[in-house]
């Protein structure tokens, strides 16, 4: 506790940001909302020992003893009165300022920012650049403003990375904003803080803040970032980056959809008592149309991913399948 009240104080006094009890501050935002949040707790606590100690030495010096008789109570003290309104209210409109002013810095983006669109499905998170590439990962270059325009291809889900202290929900059939500044290099951790299922804990995807230059350079590389790998590679890194394996394991392991493991050339049972040998044509028509044939034991969940891929992405997941024996 008084470890506490010192390193709150120290960082009121320093604008410490060792992260000693929170996270570190990796972006513009952090320290304003930190020291929001210290503030508030400073008074809290100051005011709360003073309180405590009035009400303790009260209770002692006025406690009934033999012999001594009670001496009446003060009906009226306006100076005292006064004071415990004055002081109070100063604080709370100090309080209500620094929120206010800093929910307005948090709301507002920079004109100049970058713009990379978000989208949570159950469950993982994919970020679209301006150039059209999708990643697993949200990529951005040090001290630039970036915009995030978020939506959500089902249930609400909330992008949260405690380092740069920014949280949104991210909602289906809606827009939903949010910026940030990163003031330093290195990965930070997303996570997903709206429970949205089986999986939630495990929606998890970083943000990769990169050096002066780095994210240009980045950038005009993973246009064709695919090129640059053999068919198996592109299409285990289309499996991640699209969401495929939100639902479809790769180790026999259940999921909402079948597993990819040994799918490809067994018999497929499908929901209508037919059955097939589970092809290259099979497998292209569940990516492009997948309510065509359903297979037996699972819903008619997928959406389709006519237009989202490729013909050589189709092929290159397809060739993935075909790896995992
Ligand atoms: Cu998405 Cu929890």
């Amino acid at each position: 506790m008084t470890g506490g009240l010192a390193y709150t104080l120290s960082s009121l006094a320093l604008g410490d940001s060792s992260g000693f009890w929170l996270p570190s501050e990796a972006s513009t935002t952090a320290p304003k909302v930190d020291w929001v949040f210290f503030f508030i707790l400073a008074v809290s606590t100051v005011f709360f020992a003073v309180t405590l100690f009035v009400l303790l030495s009260f209770i002692i010096k006025y406690r009934r003893r033999a012999g001594v008789a009670p001496s009446p109570s003060a009906a009226h003290n306006t100076k005292l009165e006064l004071a415990w309104s004055i002081i109070p209210g100063g604080l709370m409109l100090v309080m209500f300022y620094l929120g206010v002013t800093t929910y307005i810095d948090m709301r507002t983006p920079p004109e100049d920012a970058l713009e990379v669109r978000v989208t949570g499905q159950k469950w993982s998170w994919s970020f679209t650049y301006p150039n059209g590439h999708t990643d697993p990962n949200l990529h951005v270059p040090v001290n630039q403003p970036v915009r995030l325009v978020m939506t959500s291809e089902d249930v609400i889900h909330s992008f949260f990375v405690p380092d740069f202290r920014l949280k949104m929900d991210v909602v289906p059939g809606r827009y939903t904003k949010a910026w940030f500044t990163a003031t330093a290099t290195g990965d930070y951790q997303v996570l997903c803080t709206e429970y949205c299922g089986t999986k939630h804990s495990e929606m998890l995807a970083k943000v990769i803040v990169h050096e002066p230059g780095g994210f240009e350079t980045w950038l005009k590389e993973s246009g064709n970032v695919l090129a640059h790998m053999s068919p198996v590679e592109a299409g285990k890194y289309l499996y991640e980056a699209q969401g495929c394996k939100a639902c479809h394991s790769v180790d026999g392991s259940p999921g909402i959809g079948p597993s990819w493991k040994g799918v490809f050339g067994h018999q497929a049972r499908f929901a209508d008592g037919t059955s097939a040998k589970a092809d290259e044509n099979y497998l292209r028509e569940s990516i492009v149309d997948p309510q065509a044939k359903v297979v037996a034991g699972f819903g008619p969940v997928m959406p389709t991913y006519q237009g989202k891929l490729k013909d050589g992405e189709i092929t290159a997941i397809i060739d993935y399948i075909k790896s995992l024996k």
